[in-house]
């Protein structure tokens, strides 16, 4: 029985109830969310960055081309360049670069040197994918120049060639659709800023993640060692995109930090969607777990972070709202809401520093919401930790995140019934019932309603992560999938989308009474052994789908123990997958052997031990 009671006050929801959390993941940024088809662009990439990475990563040569750091580079934070005599080729992300017959593409470099420089797109085989241009490069000093060419062909294979019969210094070499999303330039990828529009998401939550709270806490200094691996630190990514220091990403790559924060500020006003940046707060996670000891690069960050609010929403005539004015938005942009910190499993540590962010942004600007921590997981040890002393310090809210099982969900769709109405409230800032079938969906969707009914604690949430490149994951489930040229969102997405686009004024009141809550279990009866025997009769093993396919088997008949080794006293097989564990005792004498089977379709592990 359901009784609803429409006159009885529920909480309100607000139009920041759901949002999206962006983090550079997955390749979501460069090859990704931010347009450039150029990937290595300023001949940055390291083997710091990922193993096998060098300054002609993603190029190939025709000719001498050298990777030069030396004096004569374009400037400080842009250290290499490309000494040219003859062609390189670029070779983009996935499969290649992809164009749109009819399409402009913006091309521009920094050069230096008198000679011609002659830009083309190709297939790899030379077919021609637009009418080739030439510039004239004239005087030994850096000069940026552009030029425009027009696809002729529609493919997701394009390289990039520039060449020259003299001698030439190249550095920053771009190509970037003039069809980006709203049309800006230096702008994102157009189908899949639109995915996220199509969300209509209430905030943008950014850059991350364990992107924040790792690596170095340093920053970039113009000096010759430099840290790489630098957390993400906001000051990186502003200002023209050939002075942004290129870094190692904490998941594996180089991120040329072309999507930087003035882009992240600009997407989310372009969304309608509050931006909610997120800063390191000194206190290394993610496995890293280590807390700076020093006093003075904390106050550095203190000091970014009161920069940061300056430089989303200061007077043109400050330092900072300077140059957010010469970027291009001489209008603040609105910055309502700073989270300090991700995860951060060294809790008295990070504790020490939330409170002196705190205090020196509270000092300078009263207005601004500070988002705590509750800890790395709420399953783990230093959840209670965190959240007694967020309780205790008035703290205005608290980012909780939680990767688990479609079963947790369902049964913790009462987690904040009984959450303490008068203390901090809750951006639950990540979460994902783990694995990527609709049944997953179905299971976050109930756990929404939950969220919902506790609109009044529960201010804000996001799904995580929101993008991937199907070519470069690193970490799934996630939102929305994409290769060089096409884009689509899991079932998630979709259930997402459905939530995000009805959100209510407010909550009805309602009970249930009666009938009870389905357990799933997806695998219990559907994937188990199938056949196993005494050493004397034995056959096969076999490990099936729901639908009965088989996607582990190993044949005893065929003459080949295969590694399997007859063992009493008998024993327990368990198949794991997707946070689900069955269990099946045998009643014969057992052969034993453990095997892990990755079901890419199905997108589990199984596992069979005894
Ligand atoms: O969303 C992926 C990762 O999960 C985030 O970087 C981190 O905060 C969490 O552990």
């Amino acid at each position: 029985t359901i009784k609803v009671s429409p006159s009885a006050d529920g909480a309100a929801l607000s139009k920041q109830q759901y949002g999206v959390f962006f983090e550079d993941i997955n390749y979501a940024a460069d090859g990704g969310l931010y347009a450039e088809l150029i990937r290595n662009r300023s001949f940055e990439f390291n083997a710091t960055d990922a193993s096998g990475f060098t300054g002609l990563t993603a190029w190939t040569t025709a000719g001498t081309a050298t990777v030069v750091n030396d004096d004569q580079r374009l400037n400080d934070r842009n250290r290499n360049y490309l000494k040219l005599t003859g062609g390189v080729t670029n070779a983009g992300y996935n499969s290649g670069i992809a164009l749109k017959k009819g399409d402009k593409y913006d091309f521009s470099v920094w050069a230096r040197g008198d000679a011609a420089l002659r830009v083309s797109v190709n297939l790899a085989d030379g077919t021609a994918l637009a009418a080739p241009i030439t510039i004239a490069v004239a005087g030994d000093t850096w000069t940026k120049y552009t030029g425009t060419l027009r696809a002729t062909a529609t493919t997701d294979r394009g390289r990039l060639t520039v060449s020259t019969p003299g001698a030439l210094r190249l550095d920053e070499i771009s190509l970037f659709p003039r069809d980006t999303y709203k049309g800006r330039s230096n702008g994102l990828r157009r189908d899949l800023a639109e995915k996220v529009a199509a969300l209509r998401p209430g905030f943008v939550r950014f850059p991350g993640g364990c992107l924040v709270n790792t690596g170095s806490m340093y920053s970039y200094d113009g000096a010759f060692n430099y840290p790489r691996a630098r957390s993400y630190q906001w000051k990186d990514t502003v200002g023209p995109v050939e002075t942004r220091a290129t870094n190692k990403n904490f998941w594996g790559y180089n991120q040329s930090y072309g999507l930087g924060y003035y882009e992240y500020f600009q997407f989310s006003e372009d969304l309608g969607a509050m931006p909610l940046p997120v800063l390191p707060a000194l206190v290394t996670g993610c496995g890293q777990n280590r807390a700076t000891v020093d006093e003075a690069l904390l106050q550095r960050h203190i000091q970014d972070a009161l920069d940061l609010i300056e430089f989303a929403n200061g007077p043109v005539t400050s330092t900072w709202g300077k140059l957010r004015a010469r970027q291009g938005h001489p209008k603040p942009f609105g910055l309502t809401t700073v989270a300090i910190g991700n995860e951060e499993n060294l809790p008295d540590a990070y504790w020490a520093n939330f409170l002196k962010f705190e205090a020196a942004i509270k000092a300078k600007h009263p207005e601004i919401t500070i988002v705590s921590n509750s800890g790395p997981d709420d399953q783990g040890g230093t959840f209670e930790n965190l959240w007694a002393k967020n309780k205790a310090n008035g703290t205005d809210m608290v980012d909780e995140h939680y990767y688990n099982s479609p079963s947790w969900f369902l049964q913790n769709n009462a987690r904040y019934d009984s959450y303490d109405r008068n203390g901090p409230k809750v951006f639950l800032g990540e979460y994902a019932s783990l694995d990527a079938k609709f049944y997953n969906s179905l299971a976050e969707a109930a756990y929404m309603t939950g969220l919902e009914r506790n609109a009044d604690v529960v201010k804000m949430a996001s799904y995580a992560p929101l993008l991937a490149n199907i070519d470069n994951v690193q970490w799934k489930p996630d939102l929305i999938w994409f290769d060089g040229d096409e884009s689509w969102g899991s079932t998630s997405y979709q259930m997402q989308k459905l939530f995000m686009n009805n959100v209510g004024d407010r909550v009805v009141p309602s009970t249930v009474t009666g009938g009870g809550v389905v357990q799933p279990k997806p695998i219990t009866g559907a994937i188990g052994l199938s056949t196993w025997r005494t050493a004397a009769t034995y056959d096969d093993v076999k490990v099936t789908r729901p639908d009965g396919t088989v996607i582990f088997s190993d044949d005893f008949n065929d003459g080949n123990a295969d590694g399997w080794t007859a063992v009493q006293p008998r024993g327990n097989w368990t198949v794991t997958s997707g946070g689900y564990a069955q269990t099946t005792t045998d009643t014969e004498d057992t052969m034993v052997k453990a095997a892990t089977v990755t079901d890419t379709d199905y997108d589990y592990t199984l596992k069979a031990t005894k």
